[in-house]
């Protein structure tokens, strides 16, 4: 029997030997980028906006790179071509999601398993994405009866903005509970008092989660740090309490929707829910299948991701469209005056009087593009080897879009960097979307509730620019359109701002 020993420098030269044929291996023609730290990655040089760091990544790597968040390896797609040829040409494989430790807690249900739209995969997406779009549009998305919803709201809205006329004001929190009341009617048919305190504490819920659904974080690689003691801590435990005390507060209001639940026509999404599990369970279907999607934990969770995805990033829109308007008055009233000559005195404007305002709309989109509220997106994976562009992407590598190097690119917008509205105008002063415009995003994943927020924006926005100017305010200068900080959604610094009512503005009716 030979004998064999190994002295500890040849050890450890095996064992790096090993590990570069690993490293190579792995990364055999993935596409190139910046390595960052080892185990750590590249999140901590991303800096307060991790998209703007991006952008400057293209003239080196070009259409996309790689970085790693913690262990996870992630492709970040920096060029349209490289999301549309993702996205639109190999839609199914590249639309997995990426799980993170947020959207897991968020999902988890009282078995134990992830539940709802927001990380389902396979048949189970496909499903549930038919049901929900379908009953979105059954429900008047897009179209007529959700208007109502939002009419109410705006009347609220323009209410509250009446009594905080001629002062420094922060629009903020109204348009945080007008927003998430249009959600509340969609799902239970139910809006609340701006001032109810139950209604309050699950908004200030919303104001913690963003903090964790950085899609750029180290935190997405080791989750475990947001147990070390300081700041992050304490703001997951906040976050614990909040998500469940909201929970809470809406499985209680399910629970009693369903008890009421009468036959026939839908009233919101709850009841179209209830109607199509009935239907299943009277045809003989398991719902307590794990591949079911009309089991309550689907409903509670899915009803979940309506409030999560969709109240800040259209909140956020609103917000920044004010900030948009202060600072540019000539747009502003252009815009009023577009609202003042097709529009009756008195009467609120309304989704069928979107033909006529087609500079209005052409607003609502270039602000959208300016202020870029999702910047990262949500994270998607792939759900199997592919060759991308010409470079590997290995099976379930996180799939990040930076939407500002769409957005911002020269090649598709003429001085990306200026807020120029008529880019959305063709000539004959109708308007026009190129189908580089993707705000919320595209493929078999993208925004279930882009007709919903396409609706919101447009009738919350013209509705508070029919009643009033938005001026700056000597004693808060007004932040920079440039400035802004990174969560899941891109917010600008806050501020204050000075509203006069139309009636007794001077340039009324000009
Ligand atoms: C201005 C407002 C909004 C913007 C900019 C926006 C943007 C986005 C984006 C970029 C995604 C990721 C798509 C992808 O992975 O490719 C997304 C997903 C999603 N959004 Fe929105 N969204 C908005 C409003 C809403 C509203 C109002 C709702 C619901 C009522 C909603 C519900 C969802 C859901 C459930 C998903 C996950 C879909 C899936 O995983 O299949 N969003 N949104």
């Amino acid at each position: 029997m030979i004998g064999f020993t190994l002295s500890f420098p040849s050890l450890l030269a095996t064992v790096a030997l090993l590990y570069a044929v690993y490293y190579w291996y792995r990364h055999r023609n993935i596409p190139g980028g910046p390595r960052g730290v080892p185990f750590i990655g590249y999140a901590p040089f991303f800096g307060r906006n991790p998209q703007d760091k991006f952008l400057t990544f293209k003239e080196k790597y070009g259409k996309m790179f790689s970085i790693y968040l913690g262990p996870r390896l992630t492709i970040v797609l920096n060029d349209y071509e490289a999301v549309k040829e993702a996205f639109l040409g190999q839609a199914e494989i590249f639309s997995g999601r990426s799980p993170g430790f947020v959207f897991e807690f968020l999902s988890l249900g009282e078995d134990g398993k992830t539940h709802g739209i927001l990380l389902a995969e396979g048949e189970k997406l496909k499903k549930t994405r038919r049901f929900v779009l379908q009953s979105l549009r059954d429900l008047g998305m897009g179209k007529k009866r959700i208007q109502i919803s939002i009419l109410e709201e705006a009347a609220v809205l323009v209410d509250i903005f009446r009594k905080n006329a001629d002062q420094p004001f922060n629009p903020l929190p109204t348009l945080t509970a007008s927003v998430a009341n249009v959600i509340c009617a969609l799902s239970w048919g139910r809006r609340y008092d701006h001032e109810d305190e139950d209604f309050k504490k699950i908004l200030s819920g919303f104001d913690i989660i963003p903090t964790f659904l950085s899609q750029a974080s180290v935190l997405l690689g080791y989750p475990m740090l947001r147990h070390l003691p300081g700041k992050l801590r304490r703001s997951w435990e906040n976050l614990v309490i909040a998500v469940r005390w909201n929970q809470k507060f809406t499985d209680g209001i399910i629970e009693e929707h369903i008890n009421e639940y009468q036959e026939g026509e839908p009233r919101d999404y709850v009841d179209a829910f209830v109607k199509q599990q009935r239907a299943e369970v009277a045809a003989g279907v398991d719902i307590e299948n794990d591949e079911s999607i009309f089991n309550k934990e689907e409903l509670r969770k899915t009803v979940g991701s309506f409030f999560g995805a969709g109240s800040e990033t259209t909140t956020m829109t609103l917000y920044w469209a004010i900030l948009f308007m202060a600072h540019h008055q000539v747009v502003q009233k252009r815009v009023q005056k577009e609202i003042a000559d097709n529009i009756p005195m008195g009467g609120p404007v309304t989704v069928e009087d979107k033909a006529k305002l087609p500079y209005v709309e052409a607003v609502c989109r270039e602000i959208q593009r300016c202020a870029n509220v999702t910047p990262l997106g949500v994270l998607r994976c792939n759900l199997e080897e592919t060759t991308l562009l010409g470079y590997r992407i290995p099976k379930r590598s996180n799939i990040m879009v930076n939407f500002l190097a769409i957005f911002r690119d020269p090649a598709l917008w003429d001085e990306p960097s200026r807020f120029m509205p008529e880019r959305f105008l063709d000539k004959e002063g109708k308007l026009y979307e190129p189908p580089f415009f993707m705000p919320f995003s595209i493929g078999k994943r993208a925004c279930i509730g882009e007709s919903l927020a396409r609706m919101e924006i447009f009738l919350f926005f013209s509705n508070i620019l029919q009643n009033f100017n938005i001026l700056p305010c000597e004693e808060f200068p007004l932040p920079s359109l440039e400035e802004y900080t990174t969560g899941i959604s891109c917010r600008p610094l806050p501020y204050k701002i000075r509203l006069t009512t139309r009636e007794t503005d001077p340039f009324h009716r000009v």
